[in-house]
């Protein structure tokens, strides 16, 4: 099921919108033949999984599919092979994607493999749903994508449950975040250059939940909770 928020789009957005259903035009992997050429879900998302962004991605969320199923929100989840995954490892998955293009795609799937995701097709900054709600909200090189960052953060970050996890992986938004300790001097000396993140002054990372990538600057923060740590 795909539900549609309405919101303003900036230019930019607007731009990347058109460049992702050009995209589906162009790519002929996504058109409805080759989809529906695929007899299992992980032939869609087997390609995806071995290149860096997916194994990245494998390397950290394998640590979740060995416990209970979970609520997850997928945020930017482009052409949904990361949601079709982990749906796929049995958890219940909330695509958030702003391109309409692309959640037709992720349904398209889903339906096709009996899954039940329900996708939102909106941004992350707009997506305005019941709060306090997911163990998980993942960022998958999406965060950069957002025009209001912090917004997009801060309003991800109140639909989690009290003790849920934030995951932000491969983000180049976060050159600074190469070492656990970079990140904390940068926070502590230029709070403001932080800009988007000083304000989460809750986010702690226990040292076995920080996952940098040897490239591509993997962030993995823990959310806490309001207390803080
Ligand atoms: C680089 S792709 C990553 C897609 C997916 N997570 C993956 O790993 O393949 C970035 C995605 O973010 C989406 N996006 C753009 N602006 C966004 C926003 N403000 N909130 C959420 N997603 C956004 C784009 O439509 C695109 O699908």
């Amino acid at each position: 099921m795909v539900i549609r928020f309405d919101y303003d789009k900036s230019q930019a957005h607007a731009r990347e919108m058109a460049a992702c259903a050009e995209i589906v035009v162009t790519d002929s992997a996504l058109h409805k033949e080759s989809l529906d050429a695929h007899t299992a879900l992980d032939q869609y998302y087997e390609h995806y999984f071995s290149v860096p962004l997916g194994k990245e991605f494998v390397q950290i969320l394998q640590a979740f599919n060995s416990g209970p199923s979970l609520r997850i929100l997928d945020v930017g989840a482009g052409r949904g092979e990361t949601s079709l995954y982990l749906a796929n490892h049995g958890h219940h998955v909330f695509p958030v994607e702003p391109s309409y293009d692309f959640c037709q795609i992720i349904e398209h799937m889903a339906r096709r493999f009996d899954k039940c995701l329900t996708i939102y097709n909106t941004t992350a900054e707009h997506l305005d749903i019941p709060g306090e709600q997911f163990d998980l909200v993942i960022f998958n090189a999406s965060l950069h994508h957002c025009d209001a960052p912090a917004k997009a953060l801060r309003n991800m970050y109140d639909l989690l449950r009290p003790e849920g996890q934030l995951l932000v992986i491969n983000e180049p938004m976060l050159p600074f975040f190469r070492t656990q300790d970079g990140y904390l001097k940068h926070l502590a000396s230029a709070p403001e250059e932080s800009g988007d993140y000083g304000e989460f002054g809750n986010l702690a990372w226990p040292t076995s939940a920080v996952c940098f990538g040897p490239s591509l600057g993997t962030l993995m923060l823990r959310v806490l909770g309001s207390a803080g740590a």
